[in-house]
């Protein structure tokens, strides 16, 4: 065994009341490689990580630190040793300062039985941190004013200040913007020249040739394989997490913007949030909507919704002025919104997959004074868990339990069972494995093509390129440039989201 080797697992095998999540995986991370760890929704990517970090504990196989068998039983036994997890959603005090966040728990304190914290040395330190990973937040700023991007810097800072030796980052880039996600590439290249190891989850390839060392895949909770990342091609990565071969190219869409717009919105302004947007979508178009994290996008796409107030401007469906007050309005007017935001938007939880994908059927269905067709909603939920690889062991399965991007998978077949005739996607593959991706592109196209109105959102400027006839880009609030599918480069699209054209 090589001796660089932190943190090794062997034969691990978990199931959860008879669903097997792995099946005797082995898996290793030495110290300075960033190890991907990748694999289609419900391989056991964070299942996986959860045992490394003390959540759950293995049924069978075991955990070597450093070649010593260790056994966690609970999170703070894996912090002991050194290991961390930046966790998705940033776990901070928002009332607190960065730098107070960043050592909570481990304070500089001046010595005595009444030791008090030494705040303005808790701050020099933290700014000393922050620097060593390449930033210079000023670490007195609460953390409820930090972008989630800086927020999850102070975790990253965080796992620093407690000497972590290994961390694990599970779809770190998922809410970043592709600045934000180059910074963060930047933090982790230095993380692995201090030695620190690093397991980095994602379902973006190109990631994975960016800054990984070494790649594992997992499928259905098996080992697949592990290489270096030199040794793979993307297609053979993909071939072992999906074991098949994905389509990859689209078919090229001809032109289809004839007619009136379908959805135009004139002037829209909601002080601090956008300001005076202008614009319409045809039916069968598909139109993108980039720009960083925080340009007003999805404050945007909330607002056309009634999800959220603007002060002035006008929303026209089909030509005719509208009032969209409630997210109720809106799906009467033929809208949809679908956000990747599962937790508080999308879904009930506790609910099965069937019953969360029909509610959105039934109330139509009811109104057009149909009886109920059992057995055509059963049929409708089995083509769409098929179709989307939903990895649920029935569709009577509850929601809750499955792993993040299936969940995901049953918001966007919600929508896709109901015929709305604008589409309002924002970010809707975020944490969506690649196979079941190609799925998606093929709906949203075809929806399109059926003569549907679709506003897109994306921080995937390749999603975007592939999917939308035209470009928008916000900066700060406002539109600052338009692009045809032609003209869309990635180099073009980041210059105006940062404000370039401005
Ligand atoms: N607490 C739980 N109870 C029951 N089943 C669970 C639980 N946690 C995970 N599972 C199941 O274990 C399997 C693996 O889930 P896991 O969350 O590890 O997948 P993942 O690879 O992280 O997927 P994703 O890319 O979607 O995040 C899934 O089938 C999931 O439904
Ligand atoms: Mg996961």
């Amino acid at each position: 065994m090589a001796e660089n080797v932190l943190l090794r697992l062997e034969g691990i095998t978990k199931t959860f009341g008879g669903i097997v999540a792995l099946e005797s995986v082995d898996f290793e991370v030495r110290a300075g490689e960033v190890h991907a760890l990748i694999g289609e929704n419900g391989a056991g990517k964070s299942t996986l990580m959860k045992i490394a970090t003390g959540v759950h504990q293995a049924d069978r196989g075991r955990l070597l630190w450093k070649g010593r068998v260790v056994r966690l039983h609970t999170p703070r036994d894996a912090h002991r040793l050194g290991i961390r997890m930046v966790p998705q959603e940033p776990a901070l005090v928002p009332q607190l300062s960065a730098g107070e966040n960043i050592f909570l728990g481990c304070l500089p304190h001046r010595g005595g039985l009444f030791s008090w914290v030494r705040w303005k040395e808790a701050h020099e330190r933290a700014r000393a941190l922050l620097r060593e990973l390449g930033h210079d937040l000023d670490p007195t700023r609460p953390v409820s004013e930090l972008s989630v991007a800086e927020q999850q810097l102070v975790e990253i800072a965080r796992a620093l200040a407690f000497e972590a030796e290994l961390l694990i980052l599970d779809e770190p880039t998922s809410p970043l913007s592709e600045h934000e996600t180059e910074r963060l590439f930047q933090v982790i290249a230095r993380l692995k020249a201090r030695g620190i190891g690093v397991i980095y989850i994602t379902h973006r390839m190109r990631e994975i040739y960016r800054i990984a060392d070494r790649v594992t895949v997992l499928r259905d909770g098996r080992h697949v394989l592990t290489r270096p990342i030199a040794e793979t091609t993307p297609e053979e990565l993909v071939r072992a997490m999906v074991g098949r071969e994905l389509k990859e190219h689209l078919p090229a869409r001809g032109p289809r913007m004839i007619g009136e717009p379908i959805l135009r919105v004139e002037r829209l302004t909601a002080p601090g949030r956008f300001y005076d947007i202008t614009l319409s979508v045809r039916g069968g178009e598909i139109v993108g909507l980039a720009g960083l994290v925080g340009a007003g996008r999805t404050e945007l796409v909330e607002a056309i919704f009634g999800a959220r107030e603007y002060t002035s401007g006008t929303i026209r469906i089909a030509g005719r002025p509208v009032t969209i007050r409630t997210p109720v309005d809106a799906v009467r007017h033929g809208l949809a919104l679908v956000t990747d935001d599962r937790k508080t938007k999308g879904l009930i939880l506790t609910a099965s997959v069937h019953t969360n994908i029909i509610l959105s059927v039934h109330p139509r269905i009811a109104r057009l004074g149909l009886f109920v067709d059992a057995r055509a909603e059963r049929q409708l939920t089995e083509r769409l868990i098929r179709e989307l690889r939903v990895k649920t062991p029935s569709a009577d399965h509850p929601v809750m339990l499955l792993s993040g991007g299936n969940q995901q998978k049953v918001v966007l077949a919600r929508w896709l069972a109901t015929t709305p005739r604008i589409f309002l996607l924002d970010e809707p593959t975020r944490g969506i494995d690649v196979g079941a991706k190609a799925e998606i592109y093929e709906w949203i196209r075809r929806l399109a093509d059926q003569g549907a109105a679709i506003l897109l959102v994306s921080s995937e400027l390749e999603e975007l390129r592939r999917l939308a006839d035209r470009i928008l880009v916000m900066h700060r609030g406002r539109i600052v440039g338009e692009l045809s599918r032609e003209e869309a480069t990635d180099d073009r699209i980041l210059y105006l989201a940062t404000g370039g054209g401005a």
